[in-house]
Order: C-alpha cells, then sequence, then structure tokens
C-alpha cells in the first residue's frame, strides 16, 4: 500500500451542539468522538495524522491521548481553507491523503480500508466515500454522469431542485494524491452561498483537469452519521451501543436488555457473562468469566471483577478489585476496596473512603462474610473468614483479625473466633 497520512478537521464551531465545550471532544460511549476518529485512524496504520484546530483549539490539545500534529485554522473559512492550512504538513509527502472530519465517530477500520482499497485499485486521484439516503437534507450532493462517473459535488445550499433529488450523498470522507490535493485546493474559490472556501469544489476541478475520481459507496449509512446537534449525538451513541454490545455478545457475553444497559467502548467483558439491564460500564472496566451483573448497577472506572462474581441490584463500585465468586448482591457502594475471593456482602455495605481530601483503601479477605448494613471508615481492613454483625462501624485504621467476629457501632471485638471458624478448624 502506498504511504498514506491523514487530516482530521475539526477547526469548526460546532453551533448546533449549544455548548461550551469543543464539539469533537463531547463523549460517546465514553470517549471523545475525535478519538474514536484518531483510533479507526490507527487501526488502519494511517499515520502521521495533522488534525486542525480553531475553536477550543486548547482543550481539543489538553485532551486527546494519541500523538498526532496540530495545524492552526483561524478563523475558519471552510473545508478546504481548512486543508489549506495544513498545506506544510502536506508538501513533500508522497502517496495519498485520508481528509475527515472529526465529528463520524462510527467510521470503522474496515471501511477506510475499503476506501483505500479502491482508490489504489482504480489509481485514481480522488476517491469520495458516498452513502445512499432516504433522507439526503443537509448533504452535498454527489453529481454523476451519464456514464456514472463522478463529476462534483453540490452542497444543499447551492443545488439545484432537481440536484436536491440525489440521494447519493457526500460522507465528508476523502482519500486524496497528496500532490493533486495541494495544487488543486489552492484553486479553490469562495463562490458560493455561505461564501466559504470548500473542500468539495476540488473535485470538480480535478475532473475538468482529466484526473480520475470515483465514488466509494457505503455498505452501512449510518456509519458516517456526523454529530452536529445533540440529538445527533443521542443517535450516534445508540448506534454506539449497539456495535459494542454486539460485539460482546458475539464473544459470549449475554446481555438480556441491550437497549437499556450502558458499556464504555474500553470495557472487557469473558465469557458466559450475563448482564441485566439498567447497567451502567463505565471507564477501563474488566468483568471476569461468568459473571452476573445487574440489573440496576454501576460499574466505574479502575473496577476488576473476577471470575464467578456476582454484583446485584444498586451496587455502585469504582477504582476496586472484586474477588473470584464474591458476592455483592444489593445496594451497596464500594469504592477503592480489595475484596478477596468467595467473600459474602450483605444488603447495605459501604467503604467510607472519602474524607473530604482524600480516599482511602478498605480490604477485605477472601470469604469474609460482611452483615447487613456494615460500614467501613477507610482505611480499614477485614481478615480472612472474618465476619461483621448488622449494623457495624468499623473505625478508620482498625483491622478486624482473619477469623474473628466484630458487632456494633463502632465495632467491638466480640469473639477471636467466630463459630464458622471454629467448625471449619475442626473439620480440618
Ligand atoms: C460537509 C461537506 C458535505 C458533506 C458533509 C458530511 C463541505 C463543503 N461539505 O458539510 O458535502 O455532505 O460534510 O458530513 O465540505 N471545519 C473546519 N474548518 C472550517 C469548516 C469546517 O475544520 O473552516 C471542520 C468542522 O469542524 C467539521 C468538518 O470540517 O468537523 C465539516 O464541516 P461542517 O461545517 O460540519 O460541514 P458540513 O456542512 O457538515
Ligand atoms: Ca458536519
Amino acid at each position: 500500500m502506498k504511504p498514506t497520512c491523514a487530516m482530521v478537521l475539526a477547526a469548526g464551531k460546532g453551533t448546533r451542539m449549544k455548548s461550551e465545550y469543543a464539539k469533537v471532544l463531547h463523549p460517546v460511549a465514553g470517549t471523545p468522538m475525535l478519538e474514536h476518529v484518531l483510533t479507526a485512524l490507527k487501526q488502519v496504520k494511517i499515520r502521521p495524522v495533522a488534525v486542525v484546530v480553531g475553536h477550543r483549539a486548547d482543550d481539543i490539545k489538553r485532551s486527546l491521548t494519541k500523538a498526532v500534529q496540530y495545524v492552526a485554522q483561524s478563523p475558519q473559512r471552510g473545508t478546504a481553507h481548512a486543508v489549506r492550512c495544513g498545506l506544510s504538513f502536506l508538501r513533500g509527502k508522497k502517496g495519498n491523503v485520508v481528509v475527515l472530519a472529526g465529528d463520524v465517530p462510527l467510521v470503522s477500520a474496515t471501511t477506510l480500508k475499503r476506501l483505500l482499497r479502491q482508490h489504489q485499485q482504480a489509481h485514481a486521484a480522488a476517491t469520495v466515500l458516498t452513502m445512499q439516503l432516504k433522507d439526503p437534507t443537509g448533504y452535498g450532493r454527489i453529481l454523476k454522469g451519464p456514464d456514472q462517473r463522478v463529476y462534483g459535488i453540490r452542497e444543499e445550499l447551492d443545488a439545484s431542485p432537481n440536484q436536491r433529488l440525489i440521494r447519493e450523498v457526500n460522507t465528508g470522507i476523502y482519500v486524496f494524491h497528496v500532490g493533486l490535493l495541494v495544487k488543486f485546493v489552492q484553486q479553490v474559490k469562495a463562490k458560493n452561498k455561505k461564501k466559504e472556501f470548500y473542500l468539495t469544489d476540488v473535485i470538480e476541478k480535478l475532473v475538468a483537469a482529466d484526473h480520475g475520481v470515483i465514488a466509494c459507496r457505503m455498505k452501512d449509512p449510518r456509519e458516517a452519521y456526523g454529530i452536529n446537534s445533540r440529538w445527533d449525538l443521542a443517535k450516534v451513541e445508540r448506534y454506539m451501543q449497539e456495535k459494542i454490545q454486539s460485539y460482546h455478545a458475539k464473544q459470549g457475553v449475554t446481555i438480556t436488555q441491550p437497549g437499556a444497559t450502558y458499556i464504555a467502548d474500553k470495557v472487557k467483558i469473558g465469557k458466559d457473562t450475563v448482564i441485566h439491564p439498567f447497567t451502567f460500564i463505565e471507564g477501563d472496566v474488566q468483568i471476569g468469566k461468568k459473571c452476573f451483573i445487574g440489573p440496576f448497577c454501576r460499574l466505574r472506572k479502575g473496577t476488576r471483577i473476577s471470575d464467578g462474581a456476582t454484583i446485584g441490584s444498586f451496587v455502585e463500585v469504582v477504582r476496586s478489585k472484586i474477588g473470584k465468586k464474591t458476592m455483592i448482591k444489593h445496594l451497596s457502594y464500594v469504592g477503592d476496596a480489595q475484596v478477596g475471593n468467595q467473600v459474602n456482602i450483605g444488603a447495605g455495605f459501604i467503604t467510607a473512603n472519602y474524607d473530604g481530601k482524600k480516599k482511602h483503601k478498605t480490604k477485605i479477605g477472601d470469604k469474609a462474610f460482611v452483615g447487613v448494613h456494615t460500614s467501613v471508615v477507610a482505611p480499614a481492613s477485614l481478615g480472612r473468614n472474618s465476619k461483621t454483625g448488622a449494623g457495624t462501624v468499623i473505625l478508620k485504621n482498625r483491622k478486624v483479625p482473619d477469623n474473628a467476629l466484630v458487632v456494633g457501632a463502632p465495632a467491638m471485638l466480640k469473639s477471636k473466633s467466630t463459630k464458622r471458624a471454629r467448625r471449619k478448624k475442626e473439620k480440618k
């Protein structure tokens, strides 16, 4: 494959979002939409990548985790003007450049690969990724001659009534021969209703100079769905959830009510785990095999759930590790905790992990039995095989010894060895 770099256009204001934040930083499945686009480019090994920024440029630079070059565009005078601001990035590069917007987070590596393959097979000067829509409103229309060859793209505002009937539209994703893009983008004039420099006008110029331009049509138009408004964001999130959840389903995870479940894009889930509805799994959560999660459960960043664990209804877990076959079945908050294997946690368990300034850790040993309504004022620990009575409050810096039973508020030591521990010892 020829060397291919990319330019992501993200300088626009995103006025229709009605937001004080940069549009491309609004998250989809927990990750800024621009980051999704960069991930797709990375999966196809397209580099280097330049991101054209203008509106809220500093916020964007601060938020991105991937290595990219930045190009400044100010003021923003259209998509061709954005590319022109990046001429120094393009000059001297060989091969092709993928140009796309930062607000199409659903675009997949597979689609980008197909676009590049078709472009190279046809030895085209430019290939436009297009889609067929029932309602093409708002998109640039693809103009084709009787021989089905692309000869231009017309923005809706500038289109004739007949051209508006065309349902094949521009996704705003293209591949160009770098040298030809550099040459022709400089010839674009702002001769249109919005008085902007349109990148789409490069197509007409290429064709007029006898360079080949082709259209590559998307199989699933939803993938090129751009986000201009909050409602677009909601629709894209819904489709992203479908993509993420169907992926997990294919890997052997049961999701009983996909429409009522949220799973962030970095989450990992093992086989034969069942996710019940109204469950929110955020951040980088990892769940093992054969777990039962939900209904009504919230798993937050830094959470690791080991094989066979049950995290039931109205349970919130954050920055914690939950051991194998441990059960936290109802109404609990577990923060900054390390919970061992085969622990049973009764309803209403709370880690008081935050003292107003700092967060503190709770440790619970294997096979501990935590009675209902136990609170742990962290930092504190419960030993292996230990037991707490109902309503126990374990104070700060306390260490409940292995096998011990504690009761009360604050917890008092009642017995150094529980009946259970004694019975187990006798068995051995
Ligand atoms: C653009 C295309 C249209 C296509 C549609 C697909 C043009 C002229 N039109 O229209 O044919 O159907 O995308 O979604 O290109 N941007 C800049 N600098 C600017 C202007 C825009 O960086 O000066 C960025 C925006 O941040 C955005 C992208 O370019 O990420 C597209 O701009 P936008 O104004 O949203 O174009 P559309 O009207 O959607
Ligand atoms: Ca747009």
